[in-house]
């Protein structure tokens, strides 16, 4: 059997790897190992969630943030950024608007502004929750206090997702400016957990600077830490931001990427995300092909939708949200399987608490 086969083999029985032979796996990886993984990783996730695809309705509720990541087009010293902010009403009537389409789950996504609050936001999470009450809401704002994570969590918030962007503190130090730190992003993650929320971690394919070695200790991050969603998706440059002439990452790494967390966690929510589309016009359906299992239409205002700029090029920028959902379900049927409109919890979440709230 060759290196990479047994490699896989191990991974699908024992869901876990060393830090080496993770970065072995990557190394090695040709044709027919990532047509392996694939496999594998389709027929996996189909034994916990059958031919089911799960939606969730993205609100991208500022494009105002007080960080300035390398990476990023809505970073503060970025300005040339359309700055805008939605208000109460306007998420509440995206919510609205979402729930009459079958969304059953909102993320609320946005710069770390300091307009949001532990007071606003709570007032809009439960305001979302007292309305419709069968929806789960997901918080995607950045790193804040664990006062606010308890407070926005008791307000009824259902799900935090944080990337950890990298797993590697020299990688992250060279991703981020001085004043922003590993350590913390790292606590936010933990204590997101322990508060009791579905947490969801990732990192982008491709970004400066990282190697076979930090992607590594990415998937051993990911197979320690257990999130119970994993957001990854390729890095793309964006014009005005200093990483704005890198290389963009690859649509064929991301799908093998996104294989190989399969089969480390079975159950985990795993988004063919926006930069997969935008890489490549069939990128979210490949990725649904190579294990996962969530997509995430644009619900925003479609005024708005264009300043929400974190890199070039961003797919689904002129669409009317019903529109996007119907281009969205014809492809994922294209695929073979289904959009499903339900909340779409963790499984372990779910076995673990009951579910918490409905
Ligand atoms: N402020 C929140 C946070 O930091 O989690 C949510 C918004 S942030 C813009 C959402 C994610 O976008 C980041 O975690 C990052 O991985 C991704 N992102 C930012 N710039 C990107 C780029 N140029 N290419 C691909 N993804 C990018
Ligand atoms: Fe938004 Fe196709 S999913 S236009």
């Amino acid at each position: 059997m060759m290196r990479s086969e047994e490699l896989i083999k191990k991974l699908e029985h024992e869901h876990s790897l060393s830090e080496p032979e993770y970065s072995e796996l990557i190394r090695l990886r040709d044709e027919e190992t990532a047509a392996l993984l694939k496999d594998r990783a389709a027929k996996i996730r189909s034994s916990v969630f059958g031919d089911r695809i799960f939606i969730r309705g993205l609100i991208e509720i500022s494009s105002n943030c007080r960080n300035n990541c390398l990476y990023c087009g809505i970073r503060r010293d970025n300005g040339n950024a359309e700055r805008y902010r939605l208000t109460e009403e306007e998420i509440l009537a995206c919510a609205d608007e979402g729930y009459e389409l079958g969304f059953r789950t909102f993320v609320l996504q946005g710069g770390e502004d300091p307009f949001f609050t532990d007071k606003v936001l709570c007032s809009i999470v439960s305001k979302i929750k007292e309305k419709h009450t069968d929806c789960a809401v997901t918080l995607s704002m950045g790193e804040r206090s664990r006062e606010s994570y308890q407070s926005l969590f008791d307000a009824g918030t259902d799900r935090y997702l944080l990337r950890h962007e990298t797993a590697d503190p020299l990688h992250y130090s060279m991703l981020h400016p001085y004043e922003m730190s590993f350590d913390n992003r790292m606590k936010c993650l933990s204590d997101l957990k322990e508060i009791g929320y579905q947490a969801g971690c990732g990192f982008m394919v491709g970004s400066p600077f990282q190697t076979e070695d930090t992607l590594a200790k990415d998937l051993k991050f990911i197979e320690t830490f257990r999130p119970d969603m994993c957001g990854i998706g390729p890095f793309i440059p964006h014009h005005d931001t200093p990483f704005g002439n890198e290389k963009p990452g690859t649509v064929e790494l991301t799908l093998f990427l996104l294989s190989v967390i399969r089969l480390i966690l079975p159950d985990v929510l795993l988004p063919a995300t926006t930069a997969l589309g935008t890489i490549d016009p069939a990128g979210r359906e490949k990725g649904i092909l190579s294990g996962a299992n969530v997509v995430m239409p644009n619900l925003s205002p479609a005024a708005v939708r264009k300043k929400y700029e974190l890199y070039d090029n961003k797919i689904c920028t002129g669409e009317e949200s019903a529109q996007c959902l119907k281009c969205l379900e014809e492809r994922i049927k294209q695929t073979g399987y289904r959009l499903v409109t339900d909340r779409g919890d963790s499984p372990r979440m779910i076995k673990k608490s009951g579910n918490r709230r409905k």
